[in-house]
């Protein structure tokens, strides 16, 4: 069983992190995860590996450097060296801008953008990752990292940072034959989804209903995607056909992204 590629998720405990690991899992991988929530960390193993997938996972936090670097560690010392990185911890928020505080900004680029650069450079450096033949980092992007999102211009700037620093690290990694694509879901109906709909509700003095409405009115296919359609994308990326497909930022939406 050793020979089975080795994949780590950040934020693997909820919505479209826990459908990747459990995509991967199922296509064959063995899935090492993290999250900030050590007893969230400790259920989803436990589930996954009910479901009889091969999962296991650390507690961290992935706006930390040593945090960093001790699940990399732990992902390697448990599986071996990784094959497949998917960034997709982050977080929503937003609000008018002359009113975010520093905090709130500085916070939403760690945990959306400095962690991407954090997690990969530790993969690149000790996880193995760096010139792995099949090697694949996936990135959860957003279309708001290619359209503005009214009222989330940290979250707006994050992702689009993701997407430029996936760009130039696919170009900068591609003689080793390792890709680097980012997936940039819409909207997806997760715990993080509702959050923004209360968020919306409480800004435009209305209820989460009509802001469900309202979203969905923009979105062609008039619903949100799955998480497991997001995963779907990923897993196909982290799959040997996808080996031709790098420095791409590729929606799944919907058709509500526009490039
Ligand atoms: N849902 C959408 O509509 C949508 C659309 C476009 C893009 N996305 C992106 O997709 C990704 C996943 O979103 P989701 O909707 O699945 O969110 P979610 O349901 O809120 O799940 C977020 C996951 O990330 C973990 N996490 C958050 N901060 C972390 C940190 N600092 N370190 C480590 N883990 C952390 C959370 O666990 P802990 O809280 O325990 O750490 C949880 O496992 C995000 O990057 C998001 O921006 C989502």
């Amino acid at each position: 069983m050793t020979d089975r590629p080795v994949a780590l998720v950040t934020g693997a405990t909820s919505g479209i992190g826990l459908a990747v690991a459990r995509q991967l899992g199922r296509s064959g991988h063995r899935v090492f995860l993290c999250a900030r929530t050590e007893q969230d960390v400790k259920q989803t193993v436990a589930d996954l590996a009910d479901e009889g997938l091969e999962v296991d996972g650390v507690a961290g936090d992935v706006r930390d450097g040593a945090s960093v670097a001790s699940v990399v560690r732990a992902a390697v010392e448990r599986y071996g060296p990784i094959t497949v990185l998917v960034n997709n911890a982050g977080r929503s928020g937003g609000g008018v801008t002359a009113e975010i505080d520093d905090d709130l900004w500085y916070d939403i680029i760690d945990t959306n953008l400095n962690s991407v650069f954090l997690v990969t450079r530790e993969v690149l450096r000790n996880g193995g990752l760096a010139g792995a033949e099949g090697g694949r980092i996936v990135n959860i992007a957003s279309t708001a990292g290619k359209q503005g999102v009214l009222l989330g211009a940290p979250y707006s700037a994050s992702k689009h940072g993701v997407v430029g620093f996936t760009k130039a690290l696919g170009r900068e990694l591609a003689p080793s034959g390792v890709t680097v694509n980012a997936v940039c879901p819409g909207y997806v109906e997760t715990p993080m989804a509702e959050r923004v709909r209360k968020g919306y509700a409480a800004a435009w003095q209305t209820t989460e209903e009509y802001v469900l409405e309202q979203f969905e009115a923009k979105i062609p296919l008039g619903r949100y995607s799955t998480s497991e359609e997001v995963a779907g994308l990923v897993g196909y990326l982290a799959s040997p056909a996808a080996a031709s497909i790098t420095a791409q930022a590729l929606n799944v939406c919907g058709g509500l992204g526009t490039f």
